[in-house]
């Protein structure tokens, strides 16, 4: 019984995917590994998250977190919109000024250095500050280079809530939330430099609690503003909305359970050499805990923003979302991975399909696990078989996919893939949905192979059609969205 992961694939991304010659010729053309985006998916993605404002009747910012891409198509169509962009490394806010964002609505997260700092502080973007120390720099550089007084954000962690009997995950970034009046402290002393706006927060987990424990935390954060006399007027919720990468959650949870039987030996492994992915066989028991992103995710994205604003506040004993509103501050976020869904895919090209002698098959891909850094971010979900020819090879098949490093480890993922049909040389894998850090994150040099091209396709004159990523600017292509 082959254990399909299929991904969730929408109208569009479909119509894509049925574009065989197109995704041939690109492939052909631009080479192996190709990032493909579609910029034009991303003006739904934002009206979804805008709905959900709406909704509760918040205003508020929507920023884009860069780092989930590197493309250009792709800020470039979002300058377009009405979202704003979190920038978190120098290059990243250069890119985002070149594609037309204006400094209101420019966001500067992370960790920074002195020149990020001084160009952020210079353009007049808001500056969210990780640290006391942040900010102390930049405001001894607003002084010493006589800029503007600078928009800041207070960075809090580690929130504790009485009401929840729950405290938020340590973080490396933010102050301590019980330390909080130390930054109000460097504010105040700085308020020549620079004007407090609001308190953030970025937690990387899907628990709402542990979210919900952290945004009436900023709420109390924001009291002790009012009482001081600052006058901050917005929450920054972060990012890690989330996507739901499988068609199916029947799928998820076979594989799951068959995996965790493979682990205890029970079926042959479903893994290369046996890997647990966080799972163990002790004594006849299964130990560890899956060490997986959760590919089935039904509640996500702008669901899962709704539903953190339903939520009742444990120590204030109210919603969220109406906490926000009566007090009539504004809210921001900072999605990266949800608001790239459906927005590309990555397009590989079979070198080599061989069968071993144990019976394991093995396809041979160019590009490695950086290129579609799927097994790095713990996504598990199988990617689309896009054959050269009419007739489909033979199937359903279970491979292992290797890439193209001499490395042992270069493996596309160490789970057994199973596809419907069997791939042949030169056909193509298309792993879809791949635009949010799976792309280009984690994308290197190594052995001097180049990092695989990008190119932007869009809907103009009722067909797709493709230009290199960086050639694409939105007042070409504005005529039809899919
Ligand atoms: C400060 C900050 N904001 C937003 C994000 C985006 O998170 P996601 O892509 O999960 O929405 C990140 C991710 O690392 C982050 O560090």
């Amino acid at each position: 019984m082959p254990l399909y992961l299929s991904p969730r694939i929408d109208p569009t991304v479909q119509s894509v995917l049925d574009e065989t010659t197109l995704m041939a010729q690109l492939s052909d053309a631009l080479g192996s590994p190709l990032g493909v985006v579609l910029p034009q998916q991303l003006t739904g993605n934002v009206a979804a998250f805008r709905s959900i404002f709406s909704a509760h009747r918040l205003s508020g910012q929507i920023y884009f977190a860069h780092k989930a891409n590197r493309s250009s198509a792709l800020v470039r169509e979002l300058a377009a919109t009405d979202a704003g962009i979190d920038v978190a490394s120098l290059a990243e806010l250069q890119h985002a000024l070149g594609a037309g964002f204006v400094p209101q609505r420019i966001m500067a997260t992370g960790p920074k250095n002195e020149e990020f700092l001084w160009l952020a502080a210079r353009s007049g973007i808001t500056v969210s500050a990780d640290s006391v120390g942040e900010l102390a720099t930049l405001a001894t550089l607003v002084t010493k280079w006589s800029l503007p007084r600078v928009r800041v954000m207070a960075r809090l962690s580690g929130f504790a809530s009485t009401g929840a009997q729950l405290n938020s995950r340590r973080s490396r970034f933010g102050v301590s939330a019980a330390a909080a009046s130390e930054v109000f402290d460097v504010i105040e002393k700085h308020a020549d430099a620079l004007d407090l706006v609001g308190v953030a927060f970025h937690l990387d987990t899907i628990g709402l609690p542990e979210k919900a424990v952290a945004l009436e935390g900023c709420l109390v954060a924001l009291d002790e503003c009012r009482r001081r006399g600052l006058r901050p007027w917005s929450v920054d919720i972060g990012g890690g909305f989330g996507v739901d990468y499988l068609a199916d959650g029947t799928q998820w949870e076979q594989y799951t359970s068959a995996l965790t039987e493979a682990v205890l030996g029970r079926r042959a492994p479903l893994t290369w050499n046996g890997h647990g992915y966080g799972l163990r066989a002790e004594g006849g028991h299964v130990r560890g805990s899956l060490n997986l992103y959760p590919a089935h995710r039904p509640l996500s994205g702008p669901a899962y923003l709704d539903r953190l604003l339903r939520t009742t506040s444990p120590e204030l004993r109210r919603p969220l979302g109406t906490l926000l509103l009566d007090n009539m501050y504004e809210l921001h976020l900072e999605p990266g991975r949800a608001l790239l869904d459906q927005c590309g895919l990555v397009l590989a090209s079979v070198l080599e399909v061989r069968d071993e002698a144990n019976g394991d098959t093995i396809v041979r891909l160019d590009c490695n696990a950086r290129d579609v850094s799927l097994e790095e971010h713990g996504v598990l979900m199988d990617p689309v078989v896009v054959h050269r020819t009419t007739s489909a090879g033979p199937g359903p098949v279970g491979v292992y996919l290797f890439g193209n490093l001499c490395l042992e480890a270069d493996l596309i993922t160490r789970r057994k893939v199973f596809l419907p049909s069997r791939p042949r040389t030169g056909d193509l894998l298309a792993f879809v949905n791949t635009a949010g850090y799976l792309m280009d994150f984690s994308a290197t040099q190594a052995l001097r192979q180049p990092i695989g091209r990008k190119a932007a396709l869009f809907r103009n004159d009722g067909a797709w059609r493709w230009c290199l990523d960086e050639q694409y600017w939105p007042v070409h292509h504005r005529a039809e969205a899919p």
